[in-house]
């Protein structure tokens, strides 16, 4: 008998881009610089490298599902409360849990036209819509975004600073967005660049998630903390919010040596202000020597710049192939929508140079 059936996908699953993560090799490269994905270039300080070298011992045990030790340092480090966190393996895990606890086939979730990716994944598999809202001047539209609200919006997410165009919203436009929202709708604020931020006009919503039953901030330990690998983030959600995604959390979703890491990590405050200080260095010169070899660099405030290429002649992919020919890999950002663009992290000094050198050349033909 022949059975021509397959197993077949929800519908949409098979219309969502898959992610592609920032490059890691060349070919023919031993040791490439990886400036795709901003990461730590500095790596995970001494403490959360000691912690996680510590926990080699115990990982024949499940981790604490409950995560009571992080829990409780990072209530303690940012003055919350314990019972209002959500810890995911990575934030991306926190996103993925909001749009599955809230989302149902018709709903939408509204986004920024250059926002995260990751938050319209998850929501296409729970068969929601995403409503991009057109940004101006690669910034979050405020405006724009509650424009595209209706009673079918259940999650509204914002990046502040956003990836990957840099830019930020003043504490003001987010207080703005809330204000225009319903309350059974969910504004998830995405901080993961927090740490980063130099301007003065920049602020954390943890206060005004505080007193508020519809916002989430979230936070992770992949950037400045320089543990991408380990897969931990963190949400900052209502109580009701965190006990309806309690109910589906995986109960051990969050490893034992990157719990281990990541409270470490929150103590080494000299290896969170070295990792500051290298981005705040070089953010200003790499942005102001590319725009001296005549490409647009948008401000930024992560630890990352957005270069803007010409569309004919020096394009983002010749030098994306130029900068891989020197052993340099970073992040082209076609598939959000900027085809003209490529994004750099910030790196070593080395790192930084050789960024130069290669774009310099570049430009120079
Ligand atoms: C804006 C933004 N949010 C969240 C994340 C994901 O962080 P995590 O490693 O915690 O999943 C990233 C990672 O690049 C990001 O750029």
């Amino acid at each position: 008998m022949t059975d021509t059936l397959a197993p077949t996908p929800k519908p949409g699953i098979l219309d969502i881009a898959p992610y592609v993560g920032g490059k890691a090799s060349i070919a023919g490269i031993a040791e490439p610089m990886k400036l795709s994905s901003n990461e730590n270039s500095l790596g995970a300080g001494a403490l959360a490298r000691e912690a996680f070298a510590a926990s080699l011992s115990k990982i024949h045990i499940y981790p604490d599902g409950h995560a009571l030790k992080l829990r409780a340092g990072v209530a303690d480090h940012y003055g919350l409360e314990p019972g209002r966190l959500i810890f995911g393996n990575g934030s991306d895990e926190v996103f993925a849990l909001l749009n599955q606890v809230y989302l149902t086939a018709g709903d939408n979730v509204v986004v920024s036209q250059y926002g995260f990716l990751a938050y319209q994944i998850s929501a296409k598999g729970c068969e929601a819509e995403v409503r991009q809202a057109p940004e101006t001047n690669y910034k979050c539209d405020v405006e724009a975004m509650l424009a595209l609200v209706d009673d079918r919006t259940r999650l509204v997410y914002i990046s502040s600073p956003s990836n990957p165009t840099g830019s930020y919203n003043t504490g003001e436009e987010i207080r703005r967005l809330h204000a225009g929202l319903a309350s059974n709708v969910i504004l998830v604020v995405d901080e993961a660049y927090a740490e980063y931020v130099a301007a003065p006009d920049w602020e954390t919503s943890l206060p005004l998630a505080r007193d508020a039953a519809n916002i989430v901030v979230t936070r992770t330990f992949s950037k400045i903390h320089g543990l991408g690998g380990l897969r931990i983030g963190f949400g900052y959600a209502p109580l009701a919010v965190c006990q309806a995604v309690d109910r589906i959390r995986l109960p051990f979703n969050v490893n034992c040596a990157g719990l281990e890491a990541a409270l470490a990590a929150l103590s080494d405050e000299a290896h969170q202000k070295a990792s500051r200080d290298l981005v705040q260095t070089w953010l200003p010169r790499l942005t102001q020597a590319i725009r001296g070899f005549g490409f647009e660099v948008l401000p930024s405030v992560g630890n990352f710049i957005l270069v803007i290429f010409p569309e004919e002649g020096r394009t983002a992919s010749a030098a994306n192939e130029h900068l891989m020919s020197r052993g340099i890999i970073v992040r082209a950002v076609g598939g959000y929508g900027l085809p003209n663009a490529l994004r750099i992290t910030i790196g070593t000094e080395d790192q930084n140079r050789a960024v130069l050198d290669a774009l310099s050349e570049f430009a120079a033909g």
